[in-house]
């Protein structure tokens, strides 16, 4: 069978409902999307990324979904999500029974996100339960943020790409760990820790320890070129001209607008890797607001 592009949502919701895999738009990145409490599909969500079983997923609710199923969102937790829900978030918060530890890789607690992409809504009230979404790319490769990247990808592995249209925000969501009080951002996104401590009054810091996201390894978002890090479009225009001298491939990525360079960051990369180019030069962001997130997945691409 071959997998199909489509934009019908109750089409989609049919294919969950009877134990499929599918690609699912959000505002953020494009996800492997399986009901969380089916067991056989989950694993299936797994094999298909080559992602090991204890990296846990995170859980995906509508606006109208009862999150206190899910988790146990404390009081700032619940500003929070009043705040930003639905939208570019992820929460860190103790389970409840509920969750299946397929879904937590044993873990105590679990990451609940409501997206605010209107076709990943549909989706989540057609189908009446949570999904899980893990970004719809193989283990440790550059995240999806368009429906032909998913099909790129992962081609027959899934039974339906769901197609919204290109990612609206580029980078995968931010994730706060709301557990005690002290609030930590253990992946930054475009909300930022200056937004989240306007909203809650509290400050915020960046988790910069062992992760304790796992999967947020040092190399990661990794396309098949060289990522090499720049200071400035100048330095990247100086190593071009070396490399070119050298009879090496390269391509420039740069953005001054931090938006655009969130939303084009991953496709960029990815073109680079159909180009067969040998080495990307990526201009580093300024380190404010989703600058911060696209120096991070750069760092990380970098690392390879
Ligand atoms: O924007 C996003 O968050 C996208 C879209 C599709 O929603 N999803 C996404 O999922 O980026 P994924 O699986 O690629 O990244 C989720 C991260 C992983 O690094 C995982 O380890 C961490 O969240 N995570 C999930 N549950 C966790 C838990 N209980 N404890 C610690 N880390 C957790
Ligand atoms: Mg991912």
């Amino acid at each position: 069978m071959t997998t199909r592009i489509s934009r019908d949502v109750a089409l989609a919701a049919s294919v969950l409902s009877n134990d499929g895999i599918i690609g699912m738009p959000t505002e953020t990145v494009y996800g492997l999307a399986a009901l969380a409490l089916n067991e056989i599909a989950v694993a299936r969500v797994f094999s298909t990324k080559g992602r090991p079983t204890n990296h846990p997923l995170i859980v995906h609710l509508s606006p109208r979904d009862n999150i206190e199923r899910w988790g146990v969102l404390h009081e700032i937790a619940q500003t929070i999500a009043k705040a930003v829900w639905p939208g570019p978030i992820t929460l860190l918060v103790p389970r409840t029974r509920l969750v299946p530890d397929w879904v937590t890789g044993g873990r105590d607690t679990v990451a609940l996100r409501i997206p605010s992409h209107p076709m990943a809504i549909d989706l989540l009230d057609m189908v009446g339960d949570a999904l899980v979404a893990p970004s719809a790319n193989r283990f440790g490769q550059v995240s999806p943020t368009r429906a032909e990247h998913v099909l790129q990808d992962l081609g027959d592995d899934v039974d339906l790409i769901l197609d919204g249209g290109p990612c609206e925000v580029g980078v995968e969501s931010t994730i706060v760990e709301c557990i005690s009080e002290s609030l930590q951002i253990l992946r930054p996104g475009k909300i930022t820790a200056m937004q989240l401590a306007e909203i809650t009054g509290l400050p915020l810091t960046n988790d910069e320890g062992p992760s304790r996201a796992p999967g947020m390894m040092i190399s990661h978002y990794a396309p098949h070129a060289r990522v090499e890090l720049c200071t400035s479009l100048d330095e990247a225009t100086e190593r071009g001209i070396a490399y070119e001298s050298k009879k090496i491939s390269y391509s420039i990525i740069h953005h001054d607008d931090l938006t655009k360079y969130a939303l084009s960051v991953y496709d960029e990369l990815r073109t680079a890797d159909l180009e067969a180019v040998q080495v990307v030069l990526a201009v580093m962001p300024a380190a404010e607001g989703i600058g911060l997130a696209i120096r991070d997945r750069l760092t990380k691409a970098a690392a390879h």
